[in-house]
């Protein structure tokens, strides 16, 4: 375990915790604050004093964003496999530094974008992939909240932002092709802190991000619009929620079109909540160890949202909308 802070001390705890690995010990200069190793003996300042403690398998890399190249590729020349958490990168550059470093090494790797193990969205692609919206239009995303009060290396485009344009893509089944972005600094940080993305995927698919560390309280909602009408779910509380476009009793055809949409059924479905981050880790504990059912996100994946995330980024700066490269 590389990283004790704010999202490593959870990977500590459920390694700690899983009967499929063996926790062999943590790094972080800053030694274990959070107070989540167990056993103090097993917390170390380098990556090396841990690999001279003997042979690891995985590991999971939990440092600030700009250290990631740098740890990955330590870990991998030791032959160690690594889930590193996102964004892969700080740049599309060090992503690919980092894809090179993996493929030399020849061991496992994979991306920490969370939110595609969260039930909410797994149950909202799997049923507008089963058809039941029709055509699907828009795919809205909203993360704002509270300023996390912690020093960061990136803006909200790549620290938050990222989590969106992975989704946007995975839930509409296509890259990104487009996007226009609007950036707002209101913290005095050298870095952006509210960002509006409106864009577009290579399906046609419109879509639309909206996340910020401006707001005074959490929201992490994402729905999808759709002919038959739309789902949303909350990644807060793992609901998932249909609201059905009402039915046209008339038998004229063009009514609907003449009234538009109106109101109708609303379900909210019963999920099986589980820890988003467990199933992560077990996706990828199922691909260091060759199951062919792992639903680990892929290395050029966690690129292609770092690559978004610039394209953004000089939207933003340059008031133009972006086309990615290869959509
Ligand atoms: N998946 C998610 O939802 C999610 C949530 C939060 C953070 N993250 C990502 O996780 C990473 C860490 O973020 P955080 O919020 O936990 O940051 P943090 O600042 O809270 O913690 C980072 C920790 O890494 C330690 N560290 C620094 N350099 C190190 C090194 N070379 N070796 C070992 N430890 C080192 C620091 O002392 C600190 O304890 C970032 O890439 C971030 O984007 C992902």
């Amino acid at each position: 375990m590389l990283g004790l802070g704010m999202i490593g001390r959870h990977h500590a705890r459920l390694l700690q915790a899983s009967p499929r690995v063996t926790f062999a010990g943590a790094v972080d200069p800053a030694g274990d604050r959070h107070g989540v190793v167990h056993d103090p003996a097993l917390v170390v300042p380098t990556v090396r004093e841990l690999l001279d403690r003997g042979p690891l398998d995985l590991a999971v890399v939990a440092v600030p964003t700009e250290e990631h190249l740098g740890a990955v590729r330590e870990l991998v020349a030791a032959g160690v496999s690594v889930l590193v958490e996102k964004p892969l990168a700080a740049t599309g550059g060090e992503a690919s530094a980092i894809i090179d470093a993996v493929r030399e090494a020849g061991v496992h790797a994979a991306v920490g974008h969370v939110e595609r193990f969260n039930p909410a969205l797994i149950e909202l692609r799997r049923r507008v992939g089963d058809g039941q919206l029709g055509d699907v239009f828009l795919i809205a995303t909203e993360r704002v909240g509270p300023f996390p009060d912690r020093i960061r290396d990136v803006g909200v485009v790549k620290d938050l932002a990222t989590h969106d344009l992975d989704l946007v893509s995975w839930l509409g089944g296509a890259p990104v092709e487009r996007v226009a972005a609007e950036t707002q600094h209101r913290m005095g940080r050298e870095h952006e802190d509210l960002v509006l993305v409106t864009g577009r995927l290579a399906e046609g698919v419109t879509f639309n991000v909206n996340v910020d560390w401006v707001s005074p309280t959490k929201v992490r909602r994402t729905r999808i619009l759709g002919e038959r009408g739309m789902l949303v779910a909350d990644t807060l509380t793992a609901d998932l929620t249909f609201y059905a476009n009402g039915q046209v009793t008339s038998d004229w055809a063009a009514s609907q079109q003449l009234r538009g949409v109106s109101e109708g059924d609303m379900t909210r479905y019963a999920l099986e909540r589980r820890e988003p981050l467990l199933v992560e880790l077990e996706h990828f504990f199922d691909l260091v160890a060759g199951h062919p059912g792992a639903q680990a996100v892929t290395l050029e994946e966690g690129r292609q949202a770092v690559r978004t995330a610039e394209a953004v980024l000089e939207s933003a700066a340059s008031g133009q909308t972006v086309v990615l490269d290869g959509a």
